[in-house]
């Protein structure tokens, strides 16, 4: 259903588990399958928004009308979302970005030798990409999810404080049939000095338009 509420207005979403680098055929990465973040970008363009979806994920099909940017790793994400943040009105975070990278991407593919039973790959931090936007932003709604096994509504809370969001998702993802690569979803919304909203299970689709929904109520001017 088209009603136009985010026309001339941008959305910046991100989707899917970052891939950070060991080696040209190799890499770090996590069981986030991108559908809640492909989901979002369609329910978001349905509204009549300019989207913009910014993937580490090539196993699904971009959404009619939006237009994909292709990232693998965390940094490389933060660098498209830093030249593209000035023009969004809001942002929706729902990749699994890696927390850590290794050190140093290796040329050429690492090859196993005789002596060496074990190896080591040297891990350093990934930017935190909402607080870096965060500190860069000028209007932008922002938008989180988390993605926690235990103690969901206190880890999200912290979330939503610490990144200083305006609206934070949180699903319980060792839950199998929610979550991670499944087809439906079911999240606690938080926001600031609000009683958490927890939503029943649905179809991420329907979820989807529930979250450009709020977002919608959220942006200046409406
Ligand atoms: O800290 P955690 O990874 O659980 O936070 C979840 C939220 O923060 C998600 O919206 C995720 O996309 C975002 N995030 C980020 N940069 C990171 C890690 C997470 O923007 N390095």
């Amino acid at each position: 259903q088209q009603t136009g509420r985010l026309r001339h207005r941008h959305v910046l979403v991100t989707a899917g588990g970052t891939r950070e680098r060991i080696d040209p055929v190799r890499f770090i990465s996590n069981d986030s399958s991108g559908k809640m973040g492909y989901a979002i970008a369609t329910a978001a363009a349905n509204e009549g928004a300019d989207v913009t979806l910014v993937s580490s994920t090539t196993a699904l099909t971009a959404p009619a009308g939006v237009e994909i940017v292709h990232v693998a790793g965390a940094k490389e994400m933060l660098n498209q979302m830093q030249q593209r943040l000035d023009q969004q009105d809001a942002v929706i975070m729902a990749a699994a970005v890696a927390d850590f990278r290794p050190v140093e991407e290796a040329a050429q593919k690492i090859k196993k030798t005789a002596d060496n039973d074990t190896m080591i790959i040297k891990l350093t931090k990934n930017p935190d990409i909402l607080k870096t936007l965060a500190t860069q932003k000028t209007k932008q709604i922002m938008v989180g999810f988390a993605a926690e096994t235990q103690h969901l509504l206190a880890n999200a809370q912290h979330k939503l404080t610490d990144k200083k969001l305006d609206m934070l998702v949180a699903n319980d993802v060792s839950r199998k049939d929610i979550g991670f690569n499944a087809d439906n979803n079911q999240v606690v919304i938080l926001r600031p000095n609000q009683e958490p909203e927890k939503l029943p299970i649905m179809a991420k689709s329907e979820l989807a338009a529930k979250l450009i929904d709020r977002v919608v109520t959220l942006l200046p001017g409406k």
